[in-house]
């Protein structure tokens, strides 16, 4: 056409997850929490009175970030609301970098990174995991203005310890920005570093560990003058008076929270152990979703026979990810209702014989 930038012209738009419309499927493909949120969250949309929507809303979201600094020991100003995490990621990326600023991360990992790295019209320095999902060192040797490692890592589920980060923020010249959106499911997270370092953003998302992907609601975490200037790049109202009173009940209800997280573990590891048993390979994961792969089955192939069956998982047609599914973990009936189909096919292909 013309009119656009010509990295804009040549762009290939970040590709959701399928969002079927039926109500009644298997939806395991874009890691969405499979139990409801907080019913105080849910009280708090019930009650949202007309005013709420006659007015602007908190251009800071102040509410919010008051109950998420308690809750991370940080002082609100260590605290910026965004529309999800992605916000955050559109962000961070047009504030730091461009034609002569790259960025950084370790490969594979969230394909929105590279998509908006050609927005920006920036470098984008892909240094691939080793096999063990090890960070590489290599990372710490870019000098990339912006550094991502996504920890647990999507879509391996994997984790890198707090230590490695910690001295890799100490290494490098630029920003760390570290997407925990998953760390709700994971052992440890590094909210730590924020304290430590005046170049480390951390980024949340209320979309997996508190189920509310649908109301877009995430969270930096970071030194208060790396706050201040991230906020001078957001939209004036990017979070709405709807979100910020439903995220605010929801980070506040911790005893449903924990029990929610504690559930989809505990389905996490019979998933893993079944899959296993079908004679996939998983990978352990730190996260809600799996990544399997199978010997003797094709995964773009086994991904289509499950959508037929109204199942959806994530296939992704990457050189690294082409022979594996990403699994979300869902709950019991969802996770029983996968493993059947996964053995009926299996079975057809006269992988499984008994
Ligand atoms: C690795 C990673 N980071 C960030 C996000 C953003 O999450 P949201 O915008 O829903 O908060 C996602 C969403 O799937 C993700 O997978």
């Amino acid at each position: 056409m013309g009119y656009f930038r010509e990295n804009i012209d040549k762009a290939i738009a970040y590709e959701p997850g399928f969002q079927p419309k039926d109500a009644d499927v298997v939806k395991l493909n874009t890691n969405e929490n499979p139990y409801p949120p907080s019913p105080r969250a849910m009280e708090v949309l019930e009650k949202t009175g007309p005013e709420k929507l006659r007015r602007y809303p908190d251009p800071l979201g102040n509410q919010f970030r008051q109950a998420a600094a308690e809750l991370h020991g940080l002082s609100p100003d260590h605290v910026m609301c965004c529309n999800g995490g992605d916000d955050l990621l559109n962000i961070a990326f047009r504030a730091f970098c461009d034609e002569s600023r790259p960025v950084a991360y370790p490969v594979p990992t969230y394909s929105l990174y590279p998509v908006l790295a050609n927005l920006q019209n920036c470098t984008a320095i892909e240094i691939p995991f080793d096999g063990e999902f090890n960070l590489p060192a290599r990372l710490a040797a870019t000098g990339a203005a912006l550094t991502i490692v996504c920890n647990p890592n999507a879509p391996t589920g994997s984790l890198v310890k707090v230590d490695e980060l910690a001295c890799l923020a100490d290494e490098i010249s630029g920003v760390l920005l570290i997407d925990e959106a998953y760390v709700d499911f994971a052992e440890s997270d590094c909210t730590r570093l924020v304290r430590d370092f005046d170049n480390v953003i951390i980024l949340r998302s209320m979309s997996k560990g508190y189920s509310l992907a649908g109301i877009r609601f995430g969270y930096a975490l970071a030194n208060p003058e790396l706050i201040a200037g991230l906020l001078k790049l957001k939209d004036s109202y990017n979070v709405d008076a709807v979100a910020i009173g439903v995220a605010t009940a929801a980070i506040m209800d911790r005893d449903h929270f924990r029990k929610n997280i504690e559930k989809v573990k505990a389905e996490r590891t019979r998933l893993t152990s079944q899959l296993r048993n079908l004679g996939f390979k998983v990978l352990d994961s730190s996260s809600n979703f799996l990544l399997a792969s199978h010997k003797h089955a094709n995964a773009a192939d086994v991904h289509q026979k499950l959508a037929a069956r109204n199942i959806y998982v994530r296939y992704f047609a990457l050189p690294t990810l082409r022979d594996k599914l990403r699994i979300s973990v869902g709950t019991t009936q969802q996770n029983d209702t996968l493993l059947a189909a996964l053995k009926e096919i299996l079975h057809q292909k006269e992988i499984l014989h008994q």
